[in-house]
């Protein structure tokens, strides 16, 4: 069978998919245009897309032969899940591999936002630090601070443990409370929204895209948090109004943010841009060596469990009925 990948992955990675089927891969070091992926998936029956690749009706429609969509990446707020269900075309993510790459980049940025690390950096580069200065920098200590989870999935709780190791307090908010022996096995406590932003020196978003959970982070909930606090976002960057954290973060509503993603990726409110209580990085919360092969065998085994007519194990609709 045809199966387009839409961005350059390890031939390592896809030794398996080349060794059954007819691979065609966006080899660009940039994600395919608009019309390059409409023509691109015209007879294709597998596609292993990427999380910026808008998979909406009209590409499906552009798809009659689509069998199996493998998405590289655990969000999957870029496909249109019910559309390509009523189609018959079975859609997979990637869950489980990018938990550790994802919670040591939120911890990275929790450090970087409390400890300057990036002003300090910059200073040294730009070769203007003159001396050692008792008021040099001045952050402030991760050790022994209130963290707040907001979504205690599998990632979110990956950062409640490393947080743990700093001593944190940790309270989480989660559409739904876990169970209490959980709570304490991880050393967590339930608090409602309110409670943890009013409550916590970090707030770490860790929630899927949904409507429910679109702008969850906008001016009213910027305004519980302490003066003092960080926000910090690994998440997706629709969670949390933008235009209001640059509005919060330039009039000292909170202390700062340590942000990996964005509303509208690539392009960042450019405000933020100026801010040195900010921490901006391009989206590379899973972004290590090991972890994006993981993630890149895990694709690979869903599309070709899929093309086989099996349900994927990572299927996210395992109700499309599949088209013969
Ligand atoms: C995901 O898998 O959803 C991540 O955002 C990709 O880095």
């Amino acid at each position: 069978m045809r199966v387009l990948v839409t961005a350059k992955l390890s031939e390592e990675v896809l030794a398996p998919l080349r060794k059954e089927h007819d691979v065609e891969v966006n080899t660009f070091e940039r994600p395919m245009t608009r019309d390059e992926l409409l023509r691109g998936v015209g007879g294709v029956e597998g596609l292993l897309s990427m999380i910026m690749d808008r998979i909406d009706e009209e590409v499906l429609d552009a798809a009659p032969k689509l069998k199996m969509i493998a998405n590289f990446g655990v969000g999957y707020d870029n496909i249109d899940i019910p559309a390509a269900t009523s189609r018959g075309i079975w859609v997979s993510n990637t869950p489980g591999v990018l938990v550790d790459a994802t919670a040591d980049l939120a911890m990275a940025l929790i450090l970087a936002v409390a400890r300057r690390v990036v002003e300090g950096d910059q200073m040294v580069r730009a070769q203007q630090w003159k001396a050692w200065a008792p008021f040099l920098f001045l952050g402030t200590d991760v050790s022994a601070k209130t963290l707040g989870v907001v979504g205690l999935g599998q990632i979110g709780k990956a950062v409640a443990a490393r947080a743990k190791g700093f001593g944190m307090t940790i309270l989480y908010h989660n559409r739904n409370r876990i169970d209490e022996r959980e709570e304490q096995r991880l050393g967590v406590r339930y608090a409602s929204l309110e409670e943890l932003l009013r409550q916590s020196d970090f707030v770490s978003l860790h929630v899927s895209l949904n409507p429910q959970s679109k702008r969850l982070i906008g001016r009213d909930q910027l305004r519980m948090m302490k003066p003092s606090a960080f926000l910090i976002n690994v998440a997706r960057g629709p969670v949390v109004d933008e235009q209001a954290l640059l509005e919060a973060l330039e009039q000292g509503v909170i202390a700062g943010a340590g942000l990996d993603v964005y509303e509208n990726e690539p392009q960042v409110t450019p405000g933020l841009r100026k801010l040195n209580n900010v921490v901006l990085l391009p989206h590379v919360g899973s972004a290590t060596i090991e972890t994006r092969i993981k993630m890149g065998n895990k694709a690979v085994e869903n599309l070709l469990c899929g093309l086989r007519g099996d349900t994927p194990p990572n299927c996210l609709n395992p109700e499309a009925r599949q088209r013969s």
